[in-house]
Order: structure tokens, then sequence, then C-alpha cells
């Protein structure tokens, strides 16, 4: 008798335990990575918002971000936006550019932030006639669902280099914050030139090589005319930006740090939106066989970037490399004198 008591209790014991383990297990997952056991930080004022700050603790914007997913793939009642008071607002820092510097791993990554909510398409708003001639309302209908006190951030590379953008950014908020992710602008040109190498491979189409397009035959000098090469002259577009904005409204990330240590360059960028820091080195590990680091929300929920972020660049003529070095060499140094900001690129 006793001993059947006895077992009986051990099993009780048993799934009890089991119950807890679990619980735990759940609510680690559920709470993330970003807030953990941290003492509870209210959002910033500046954020803006309709409620008190303390009524919003980064905490409870952190565990509302499941069902913030869901609603971002469309399945939100009108019920539910109502009852949850959520938005959709235009975004208060924008992602301006550059092509093939790394603005999705970006965006990715700043997403991590409980108060950040990206817009995960390219909008192509300000760059495209016909979306521009939608309106803005069009374009707030575009953003995800947030919470007021959340910040959305927007990213399209085409802005950078549109001549029409700057007016027309300045037009919705001539105080916004413009962010700008580079890289080392050969190395840029030549991501670039890969992406759309693979575009014509995927439909069978033979291409140039990179050497005869960076490169005028008739002159022997950096083919100007060649796209990939005008977008990594950075200080030509930032001064056409400049005309609508101070410097005070950029900031520039440096997209080739990111790849090999991005905590640092996300930490500048949480100081630059007045953004407690929250992304931790928890949230970005490496991934030895991406050869990138990738991103952790929770013990569960972890992903990497597609494997279009990341291609093998062709090898280059070491020559031609040289000569666009030499080429970007004073634009850099004009960036840097512009930005403050003063990368080793060679
Ligand atoms: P490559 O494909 O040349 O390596 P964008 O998102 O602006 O198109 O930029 C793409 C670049 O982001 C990639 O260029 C890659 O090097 C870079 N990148 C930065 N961090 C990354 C990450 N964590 N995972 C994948 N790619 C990343």
């Amino acid at each position: 008798m006793l001993f059947k008591q006895q077992a009986w209790l051990r099993q009780k014991l048993l799934v009890l335990g089991s119950l807890a383990v679990g619980s735990l297990l759940y609510l680690v997952a559920r709470v993330g990575s970003l807030d953990r056991l941290q003492p509870i930080c209210p959002i910033e004022g500046r954020l803006g918002g309709a409620r008190s700050q303390a009524e919003f603790p980064l905490r409870a914007l952190q565990f509302k971000r499941g069902l913030l997913h869901e609603f971002r793939k469309g399945n939100a009642s009108k019920e539910q936006v109502r009852l949850h008071d959520l938005v959709q607002q235009l975004p208060k820092a924008i992602i301006i550019g550059v092509r093939k510097g790394g603005t999705r791993a970006l965006l990715e990554m700043l997403n991590l932030h409980p108060a950040v909510v990206k817009a995960s398409q390219e909008i192509h708003f300000f760059d495209n006639d016909e979306n521009y001639g939608k309106g803005i309302e069009w374009y707030r209908k575009k953003m995800p669902f947030s919470y007021p006190q959340q910040i959305t951030i927007e990213k399209s590379p085409a802005y950078f280099i549109t001549e029409e953008v700057p007016e027309r950014i300045y037009k919705m908020n001539s105080s916004i914050k413009l962010l700008i992710i580079v890289r080392e602008p050969t190395t840029r040109a030549i991501s670039d030139y890969t992406q759309v190498l693979e575009g014509k491979e995927r439909k069978n189409k033979t291409y140039y090589k990179f050497e005869k397009l960076a490169i005028d035959p008739n002159t022997c000098e950096v083919n100007t005319k060649y796209k990939a090469v005008r977008t990594s002259i950075y200080t030509k577009h930032l001064e056409r930006w400049l005309k609508y904005f101070p410097i005070e409204q950029f900031h520039v990330v440096d997209g080739d740090r990111l790849i090999t240590e991005p905590l640092p360059e996300l930490q500048l960028v949480e100081k630059f939106l007045n953004l407690p820091p929250r992304i931790s080195q928890y949230n970005l590990y490496f991934n030895a066989t991406r050869g990138f680091y990738c991103l952790r929300f929770n013990i569960i929920f972890n992903k990497c970037l597609a494997g279009s972020k990341g291609r093998i660049h062709p090898e280059v003529d070491p020559s031609v490399i040289t000569k666009l070095h030499k080429f970007f060499h004073p634009f850099n140094q004009k960036f840097y004198q512009i930005t403050g900001r003063t990368l080793n690129w060679p």
C-alpha cells in the first residue's frame, strides 16, 4: 500500500515538474532575448504616442511581437486593430541606400529592437512616379501595423541615387532620420555587378565581364557611365540630399563592419534613433555555414538572411581593382569630410 502511494506521488511530482519546466521554457521563449531579466525601461517620450510611457514598457512590446507578426501578414481584423490600438505609421527613419551596402541586413537587425517595426518589402514610393502619384495615404497603408510608441522603418536603396527623392521625402517629413549604409566602393560595385549577372544567368543570357563594363575600352579610364560605378560615388549623391537635409539627420553605417562585427554598428544606430540599447550579442550569432551573422530573436526563433545576400563575387583583374581604388579615393575623402565618419578604404 505504502509502495503504491509512493509510486503515485512520484508520478504526480514528475508530471508537475515537467509542466513547470515546460511553462518556464515557453515563457523564456515568449519574452524573448531582447529584454531578458532587465528592468522594464520605457521607450523615450520622443517616440510619441497617445499613452503614457509606463503603460508601454519595452518588455510588453516585445511580448506582443508575435501578435504583430500575425497582423503584418494581413490577418488583422478591424476589431483586432481597434482592440490593440494598432496603427499604420509613416516611417520615422528610412534606410535610403546604398544598394548592396547591406540594407537588408541592417533593416532585419534593427527589427530585433522591440521599439522598431520594419516594412518588410521595399516600397519604392519616392523613387517611382506611379507609386508617388498614388499619394501619401497609399504609402502609409503599405506600412506594417505597430503600436503608437514604436517606430516604423522602411528601406528602398534606390532612394539614395534617385534625383527626385530628397525633395519628396522632405515634403513628407523634414525632420526624418536617414540611414545610409555604405561598403568600400569597389566591393560594392562588384556586388552590384554580381547581382545583375545572376539575374542574366537565371534567364540564360550572357553578360559582359565586370572589367569590360567598369573600364572604358577607348580611354582605358574608369567608365563613369556604368551605373555600378556611379552608385559608388557616394559623395555625389549625398550632396544632392544635403540641399534638403542637414548632415545631422544622416547616419552612416559601415556596411563592411556590419558583416564582421554587427553589434557596435547597431548600437550606433540605436543611439542615432534615440532608442534605448536593446540589441545585444545574444541576438546575433555567427553561422559558419553561411559565413555571416544570423539573427536570434529568442531561444526558439532565429533566422539567417536569404541566399541572395552574400553571393560569391567573380574574380576581377587586380589592375582594374587598383584603377577603381584610385578613382574612388578622392570621392571617399570628400565623403569622410562631409559625414565626419572616416572609413578605412584604400
Ligand atoms: P554580397 O552579396 O555582395 O556579399 P543589400 O541587402 O543592400 O542588397 O546588401 C547585400 C549585402 O549585404 C551582401 O552583399 C552581404 O555581404 C551583406 N551582408 C551584411 N550582413 C549580412 C548578413 N548578416 N547576412 C548576409 N549578408 C549580409
